[in-house]
């Protein structure tokens, strides 16, 4: 079947000249010996992850995904990587897992839009691409999309923010604005999402950065800049689209001596030092991304597209247009997290532990939120 899919795509794309090449290469596409594509029970998975700096993908993706493989198809092997926010070394990356003769790429692209010539590679090779988290744009050769609904992610973090002002007799704010990588699809959604929300309860931005690679380090000096420019009263709030970058701009305030209890802060991907942020009142909100949702239907998919199946009946339920096709998806639901949910979100699901929220130095908050 999918086979088929990439067939028929090539005949579309390229015509009779084409298929036959394609044909040719698809032979010899899965020439290890693990069963790949002939249906048996192993199969090679590449998982490809971005960065390091955002701690999700080695505290939470990576384990979960390779946890999910192991349960579902204990003879699979899985070539991982992450590139740390480098897009050259993660065109190596694939090339290398390619190389090694993986039956699929599971690929989370630092740069969403450059990522269309790994597929390209893959699909030469005749190798499956799921994208992972991020879609990768302009590309014909994309199979699946794994993500969330991420203009929601933005939405959540808007409505939150703005409410929030409201709530503190500051409905128009103004905010700061701390983007992400302006090379990552999500972070052009998240900031689509957020907009809409600020737009309908009328809080303007006084100022706005991008923040290349996503880096705490680079969002505080936005922040330092921004506190030069606008003055200490000069914001009334801080739509920082990530945790990384919320504890870069929060930092920022402290330096330049202010609360930032006095300032709601959005964020995003209920880390462990955000969800301590948010007890002590540092910060407003972060949104939770279930991961372990995301990588269970990643695994999925991996699994059997790496045995050459089908997907199982009722996976994908949206699609989403990369600019040149529409790819068949799964989106998640993302679920805002405050002091007063933490217990009902990411500690019901076992994301973090009371224990490793509730360190010495948080005791008396957690005691007070109802974490015991
Ligand atoms: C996004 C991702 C977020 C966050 C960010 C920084 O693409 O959806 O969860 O991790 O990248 O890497």
């Amino acid at each position: 079947m999918e086979k088929q899919r990439r067939w028929a795509r090539a005949a579309v794309l390229g015509g009779a000249a084409l298929v036959l090449a394609l044909g040719v290469v698809a032979c010899g596409g899965d020439d290890d010996d693990d069963g790949g594509d002939g249906g048996g029970g192993g199969g090679k998975i590449g998982l490809l992850l971005p960065e390091t700096k955002t701690t999700r993908y080695e505290a939470h993706d990576r384990p979960e995904f390779e946890a999910a493989v192991e349960a579902k198809c204990p003879d699979c092997e899985i070539v991982y990587s992450n590139a740390n926010q480098d897009a050259a070394k993660q065109q190596g990356q694939v090339e290398a897992a390619l190389t090694e003769g993986v039956d699929v790429l599971v690929l989370d692209p630092v740069d969403s839009a450059s990522a269309a010539s790994m597929v390209n590679l893959a699909e030469q090779q005749n190798v499956p691409v799921i994208s992972y988290d991020r879609l990768i744009l302009d590309s014909p050769g994309v199979d699946y999309y794994v993500s969330f609904d991420n203009t929601a992610v933005g939405e959540l973090q808007g409505t939150s923010l703005s409410n929030k002002l409201a709530e503190d007799g500051n409905p128009t704010g103004p905010i700061v604005r701390i983007n992400g990588s302006p090379t990552d699809n999500n972070a052009t959604l998240f900031g689509e999402g957020a907009a809409s929300a600020f737009e309908k309860a009328g809080v303007t931005v006084a100022k706005e950065y991008d923040t290349p690679d996503w880096s705490p380090d680079k969002a505080q000096q936005e922040m330092e800049q921004a506190i030069t420019a606008l003055g200490q009263d000069g914001f009334k709030g801080v739509y920082a689209m990530n945790d990384g970058t919320a504890g870069g701009a929060i930092a920022a305030m402290k330096s330049a001596g202010i609360d930032p209890k006095t300032i709601p802060t959005t964020g995003q991907d209920a880390e462990l030092e955000a969800i301590q942020r948010l007890l002590v009142d540092e910060q407003y909100m972060t949104v939770y991304k279930a991961t372990k949702l995301e990588t269970d239907a990643a695994a999925e998919l991996a699994v059997a597209l790496a045995q050459g199946q089908d997907p199982p009946e009722g996976l994908v339920n949206g699609e989403e247009d990369n600019g040149v096709e529409s790819v068949p998806s799964v989106l998640l639901t993302p679920v805002e997290v405050k002091k007063d949910n933490i217990a009902d979100t990411v500690v019901k699901d076992g994301f973090w532990t009371v224990q490793q929220i509730c360190t010495p130095q948080y005791a008396e908050a957690c005691k007070a939120a109802g974490l015991e």
